[in-house]
């Protein structure tokens, strides 16, 4: 069986994952979210983990069993998520930040229920703090910070602007056009972008996609 089987090339290592949406809420009973189920995170988490890594993983809300031999720390807002993340980012030798977090938040949560009008309604929104960006910006000597991007078009050209905007040393962008590729499914077909390559995966599980990206990762540090 490939998991005990596994060559533990990762111990050793302190590894932080991010995985799942952030919820922000609007009311008592109403949030603003996004498309992700966290299971792109979890696979990365449990091979980290497998291959011999000191993981913990800051996961949003998600319906996915809480993962085996790994720190949990369970957030909702993005807010939350940034403190949890920048608090241990320091001791880590690689962050993988695969959590897709709300862009925006409304700018007040109403303390009652928003009652409906005949009327449209509108909501404020504010802007969230860009946690890889925060990272990129405090990444430590030899620290290793690898992000995700999730394009509808021109996934390479924008995947690669996040990648020197962030200092990212990877992006691993998501290919959502295609089959079988995207949020909900147990596969996926990602595009490892670095400062010199471009590494287009074929369609496969999110477990094998998240060796093919720790392989990456380990081959370019030292
Ligand atoms: N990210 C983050 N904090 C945010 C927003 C995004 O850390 N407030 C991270 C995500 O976890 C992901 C990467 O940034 O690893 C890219 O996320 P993505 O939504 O694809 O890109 P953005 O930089 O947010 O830009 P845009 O949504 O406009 O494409
Ligand atoms: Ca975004």
């Amino acid at each position: 069986y490939r998991a005990v089987a596994r060559k533990k090339d990762l111990l050793g290592k302190k590894i932080l994952v991010t995985a799942g949406p952030t919820q922000e809420a609007i009311d008592p009973v109403r949030y603003v979210t996004n498309h992700s189920t966290g299971k792109m995170g979890y696979a990365i988490a449990k091979v980290c983990m497998q291959r011999g890594a000191k993981v913990t993983l800051v996961t949003g809300p998600t319906n996915l069993p809480k993962p085996r031999f790994v720190d949990l720390i369970e957030v909702t807002t993005a807010r939350e998520m940034f403190e949890a993340v920048t608090a241990l980012a320091g001791e880590q030798d690689i962050i993988i930040k695969a959590a897709a977090v709300a862009d925006y938040r409304p700018r007040e949560v109403k303390e009652e229920k928003i009652k409906k009008s005949d009327t449209q309604m509108s909501l404020e929104m504010e802007k969230t703090d860009d946690i890889l960006k925060f990272l990129g910006e405090n990444k430590k000597e030899g620290q290793f910070l690898c992000g995700f991007s999730m394009e509808t078009e021109n996934m390479v050209a924008n995947s690669r602007k996040k990648l020197e905007k962030k200092n990212l040393d990877m992006v691993v962008a998501n290919n959502l056009k295609v089959e079988g590729a995207g949020f909900s499914g147990d596969t996926n077909v990602v595009t490892l972008i670095t400062k010199d390559e471009e590494v287009s995966l074929q369609l496969m599980s999110k477990e094998e996609a998240a060796d093919h990206i720790l392989d990456k990762i380990l081959s370019m540090s030292v």
